[in-house]
């Protein structure tokens, strides 16, 4: 089976009630759309249940943003997978670079937090990439290699998750690696998940995020071993993420014209 493509709209911290409004929004303005993309939604916490109920009977998806290493317990402010579960979350986003350097996470607290997740059912979209000055000094792929190693659940635990490359120098910023070097990173990406999981690791769905746009979406969806993509600016807007939406479905629809 070859791996989903999947969209998945990080709104960090953004949205109000008001921005419900888009969350329906999107959900009619892609409901002619071919089914080939999963379409993913990653509100703050306090909008996930509400963000869930609207989604979910539309045949989209939740997640959170972050979850704690621990089931429950005295830990004031965290949030845990099984809370996400119960507000209707499928997915969580672990590791992203802004918690990497907001608040310290390690490698191995990324794969503790995936592997609970795991064990909740929930999909863990666990994020790696490079800084600039990794970039120019030529390892970013060592760098993202070391993060695999240090990041993903043992073989043991199901291949049942998805990677989000993130150019750290990218998030945000307007700057988009080449088409070259996405795929030069995606497929060491697909190396790695295949000698960690050997076949299983073909399925993996391998997202690309950094200043994601529907204006590049059809040329970087395109990229050979990129199955998707984790937006943020342009996934606030219903507008924005359905035309990435639909160039997610575009390219699925080529890519599955030329595997038959
Ligand atoms: P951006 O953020 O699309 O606004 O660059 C992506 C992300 O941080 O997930």
């Amino acid at each position: 089976m070859s791996p989903q493509m999947i969209l998945a709209g990080n709104w960090k911290m953004n949205g109000l009630t008001a921005a419900l409004d888009e969350v329906a929004l999107l959900v009619a303005s892609t409901a002619d759309m071919a089914s080939d993309v999963r379409i993913v939604i990653c509100p703050p916490t306090t909008l996930l249940s509400r963000v869930s109920d609207l989604l979910n009977p539309a045949g989209m998806a939740s997640g959170g943003q972050n979850c704690h290493i621990a089931t429950k317990g005295a830990h004031t402010g965290d949030i845990s997978a099984q809370m996400l579960k119960d507000a209707g979350a499928s997915y969580v986003i672990i590791g992203h670079s802004e918690r990497r350097m907001d608040h310290g996470e390690t490698d191995g607290r990324v794969r503790t937090k995936a592997e609970l997740a795991i064990s909740e059912g929930l999909v863990p979209i666990i994020c790696v990439g490079e800084t600039l000055a990794e970039r120019e000094n030529g390892v970013a792929i060592t760098v993202v290699e070391h993060q695999l190693s240090g990041s993903v659940p043992a073989a043991d635990k199901g291949a049942n998750i998805v990677i989000a490359y993130e150019p750290v120098w990218a998030i945000g910023t307007g700057r988009v690696p080449t088409n070259a070097d996405i795929a030069d990173m995606h497929k060491a990406i697909r190396t790695w998940l295949v000698g960690h999981y050997g076949s299983a690791g073909g399925e993996v769905s391998i997202l690309y995020g950094g200043s994601l746009k529907p204006e590049n979406a059809d040329e970087i969806l395109a990229v050979e071993n990129v199955n998707g993509g984790l937006v943020g600016g342009a996934s606030l807007k219903a507008e924005d993420f359905s035309r990435i939406i639909a160039s997610g479905q575009r390219v699925q629809t080529i890519r599955r014209a030329a595997a038959t």
